[in-house]
């Protein structure tokens, strides 16, 4: 019996590698199923046989109630990103100051999320995510499910491999039709989708997202005897997996290097998943070693990104929504587009004037962008394209969800009620949101659905929810834990410090720091209700504008009962001192660049919550500089003076 388990599992095995890895199958599905049943049969009747490296743990199963942090052996470095053929030269001048004739390997640059590998005898024993490069997550259970990742290997070495996990374009279709049919958001791009996949907490839904595993680097290859990374990129599919050794190539100086990236820009295409730029490598390994670290990241590899796509769409609606402190913003949708990996079909055209200026009508072509990853963005409409009368922009001039007459301030135009149903779910979300309450589970859909079903309508009604759990429990879509979560969530946000209620609460001008300072300053909630406006005035960082915007606050009687509601149900009302949230304490930041997921106010708040500063301008003073997509000078400068640059994911990580 188990000589016949033993050769079930490596038949079954070499099958999957021939599929997944060789792309070459040598039996038929009907073999592998009989196989795999027969197979399954044995481990029901003796599970004491089951293998770790058996199949049958592809399929997922097991539901864990958190990812366990793990510390990586060694850190999951990146490289800086290049956008552009002198930042190539540059780059390529660094090397030959210190390595006169370089080899380079020239590699797609997957667009997925690193992942490393841990093999124990040749026996797969961990999967985790990169996190911050030092800690990252346990995700073993889940990237047992991805086929093309050996879970044991054709040698019993003990090994560290990394590479990209990343769904196809295939897959990512497949995923978003299935999701459209069941009336679900769709995945904006496949890196998300591989993301959020890998991060399930139940594996069975990694195991339905098909995702894939695409090797590339050994760290310590001189262990294995690896003389450079082309050894490496050989080693690794010697021992089962997937590499790009088709795509990847030499080169010797920065016009081959050209030349090949147009080469993978011009097949970008056709490939059956998503790269975002090219990986450039020193080749040698010792070469590498001369070249060594800075601080964040190896001298011997770059990123070089793709350049922004423009793609052109029809605007089919200007769309106008209303902010938490009413504000009114035209948004675009148009006919959905594929623009750098991600289906898009719509973009913010910010005010009145923007549109104007832009001359925006529905029915126009337009030019869409977005930068790799960046939130995208109207370009330009193509006047040339117009071939018959459309009607001019025009502005609203009433509230479209409660009809109040707009008022109009500067360049933007407000619902001035107070009680306004868009106005007050936006508040809402924003009570909950990161910096604020952080009640994590919430999204915007959720909370829009509870204040339309009436469980939601004030911030005192999150703390109530539990009184309808039963009701909420047999909502389409939710289930017990689902519930459980959010209501465990609301409950630990109980004990949040004051400045996170006091930002929570959404006061006209008092961002994450300022409620931060106010907090340490008056301690309690009671204090700060009852501060007058000469006291608040003199506060540091609390100017004219943002004391009487407080004043006015709690000058509503309204404001203040709820408050009290708050402390009733259990709130915690004081600054507790022993939050270590004052981590960025002292650090100078400039942002340049559009990120790709947050706004330039949400990052502003999340340093000044920390304790951290936002500086407009680059100087020696600066820390850090978190870069977005088409940074211009400040890039420039802060390299100039060998400052610490961020991408979103590592400037997130901070927070972590
Ligand atoms: S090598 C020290 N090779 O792009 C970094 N990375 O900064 C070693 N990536 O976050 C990584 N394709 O997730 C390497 N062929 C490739 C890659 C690749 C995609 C990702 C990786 C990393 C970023 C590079």
């Amino acid at each position: 019996m188990l000589e016949r388990y033993n050769e079930l599992i490596d038949l079954i095995n070499k099958a999957s590698y021939e599929y997944y890895v060789l792309d070459m199958p040598t039996i038929t599905d009907q073999e592998y199923d009989d196989y795999y049943n027969e197979l399954l049969s044995i481990e029901t009747k003796y599970p004491e046989l089951k293998r770790e490296d058996s199949p049958t743990n592809r399929v997922g199963g097991k539901v864990l109630d958190k990812f366990e942090k793990v510390t990586h052996k060694t850190p999951m470095l990146s490289f800086d990103d290049i956008f552009n053929e002198e930042e190539i030269e540059a780059f390529d001048e660094r090397i030959r100051k210190i390595v006169p004739s370089p080899t380079y390997t020239v590699e797609p640059k997957m667009d997925g999320l690193s992942g490393s590998l841990i093999y124990e005898k040749g026996i797969l024993k961990r999967g985790a995510t990169r996190g911050d490069g030092v800690v990252g997550e346990n995700i073993t259970e889940n990237i047992k499910t991805i086929k093309s990742i050996p879970l044991k290997l054709t040698k019993e070495i003990d090994i560290e491999v990394r590479g990209e996990i990343y769904m196809s374009k295939a897959s990512f279709n497949k995923a978003n039709a299935e999701r459209s049919r069941n009336g679900e958001a769709l995945f904006a791009n496949p890196r998300n989708a591989a993301a959020g996949s890998v991060r399930q907490l139940d594996s069975r839904i990694a195991a339905s997202r098909n995702l894939d595993f695409m090797a590339y680097f050994i760290p310590n290859p001189e262990t294995y005897g690896l003389k450079t990374q082309s050894d490496s990129l050989k080693f690794l599919k010697e021992l089962g997996f997937v590499t790009n050794y088709k795509l990847n190539s030499h080169a010797h100086n920065v016009k081959e290097i050209n030349e090949h990236i147009e080469y993978l820009s011009s097949i970008r295409q056709s490939l059956p998943y998503e790269i975002d730029g090219v990986v450039l490598k020193v080749d040698n390994l010792k070469d590498e070693e001369k070249l060594g670290f800075t601080a964040r990241v190896p001298r011997w590899g770059i990123a070089y990104k793709f350049p922004a796509v423009e793609v052109l769409t029809v605007l089919k609606e200007i769309k106008f929504t209303v902010g938490r402190t009413g504000k009114i913003t035209p948004n675009a949708l148009f006919f959905p587009v594929h623009v750098a990996g991600s289906l898009i079909s719509k973009a913010t055209l910010h005010n009145e004037d923007y549109c104007l200026e832009k001359d925006v009508r529905v029915g126009d072509t337009i030019s869409i962008r977005k930068a790799g990853d960046v939130i995208p963005e109207v370009v330009e409409v193509k006047k040339e394209r117009r071939d018959k009368e459309l009607e001019p922009f025009k502005m609203i001039d009433s509230c479209p969800m409660c009809n109040t007459a707009l008022i109009k301030k500067d360049a933007n135009h407000y619902c001035p009620n107070n009680k306004c149903p868009a106005r007050n779910i936006e508040k809402l979300v924003h009570f909950v949101s990161r910096n604020a309450m952080n009640i994590d589970g919430f999204g915007d859909r959720i909370i829009e659905d509870f204040y339309n079903m009436g469980f939601l309508r004030k911030f005192e009604d999150f703390y109530k929810l539990e009184i309808n759990k039963e009701t909420l429990m047999n909502l389409e879509g939710f289930g017990e834990k689902s519930i459980n979560n959010l209501l465990e969530a609301i409950e630990n946000s109980k004990s949040n410090s004051l400045e996170r209620l006091i930002f929570a609460l959404g006061i006209r001008y008092v961002g994450a720091k300022t409620a931060k300072i106010i907090s340490k300053h008056f301690k309690s909630m009671e204090a700060f209700m009852n501060s007058t406006y000469e006291e608040l005035v003199v506060i540091d960082d609390v100017g004219e504008k943002i004391a009487a915007s407080i004043v006015s606050y709690f000058e509503n009687e309204d404001n203040k009962l709820e408050i009290n509601r708050l402390k009733e149900l259990g709130l915690n009302m004081n600054y507790l001192d022993n939050n270590n949230s004052n981590t960025l304490e002292g650090k100078t930041f400039v942002l340049t660049g559009t990120l790709p997921t947050l706004t330039r106010d949400e990052a502003k708040e999340m340093i000044e919550a920390s304790g951290g500063n936002v500086s407009s301008s680059v100087s020696k003073k600066t820390d850090y500089i978190v870069l977005g997509e088409n940074p211009g000078s400040k890039y420039d400068k802060g390299k100039e003076l060998g400052i610490t640059m961020l991408n979103e994911e590592e400037f997130k990580n901070l927070f972590e």
